[in-house]
């Protein structure tokens, strides 16, 4: 399973209205179907983070969740489902290409920085590496009040 459909299916609970180019809600429903007008949560941005955020707000079905992400579906994409395609989609569409102001301490260059647009959104982009943290980093979640959250408990 490719990062961005394990991303899909952990969402699917997810009362999901999704934005190809335009924000305009009647243009993304379904024919035939009216959206939701009125929602406990509005998510802006469909990324690493928000997706998350998302999902565990959706929990309860009772809940109406949306999320507003400006970039489009990249599974048909190879220069992310590519398991070696690390730096492939930087400068695409998919890539926001920030600029940063030229840098004083870097010759007045102009740097690029990369962000993913795109349903998912860096995580379309990135090396997938993993660092591990320490397990008494870990457990400082629960002695900061977030009983189970432990090393232990996230071994699995
Ligand atoms: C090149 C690169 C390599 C990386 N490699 C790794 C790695 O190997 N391992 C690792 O753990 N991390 C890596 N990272 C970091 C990691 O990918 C990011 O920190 C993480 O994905 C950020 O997620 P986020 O949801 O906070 O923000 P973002 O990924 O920036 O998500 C924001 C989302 O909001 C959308 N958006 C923005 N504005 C609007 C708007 N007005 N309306 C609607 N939608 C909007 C964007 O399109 C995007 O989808 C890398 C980052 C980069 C740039
Ligand atoms: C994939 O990336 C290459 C450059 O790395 C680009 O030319 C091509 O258009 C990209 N494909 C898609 C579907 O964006
Ligand atoms: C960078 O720009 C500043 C302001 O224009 C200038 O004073 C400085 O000499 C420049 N530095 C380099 C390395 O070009």
């Amino acid at each position: 399973m490719s990062r961005t459909s394990t991303l899909y299916a952990e969402f699917k609970m997810i009362r999901f209205l999704y934005f190809l180019s335009t924000l305009s809600v009647a243009a993304a429903a379904p024919a035939g179907s009216s959206p939701a007008l009125t929602y406990d949560y509005v998510i802006v941005g469909g990324g690493t983070s928000g997706l998350v955020i998302a999902k565990h707000l959706s929990e309860n079905s009772n809940v109406p969740v949306l999320v507003i992400e400006v970039g489009g579906s990249v599974l048909d994409n190879t220069n992310v489902t590519s398991m070696n395609g690390y730096g492939r989609a930087f400068g695409t569409d998919i890539d926001w290409q920030y600029k940063s102001v030229p840098q004083t301490c870097g010759g007045n260059s102009t740097q690029v920085l990369r962000a993913g647009k795109a349903l998912a959104s860096t995580s379309v982009i990135n090396g997938m590496s993993f660092t591990r943290a320490e397990h008494v980093q870990i457990d400082a979640w629960q002695t900061i009040g977030n009983n189970g959250l432990t090393w232990n408990a996230l071994w699995p």
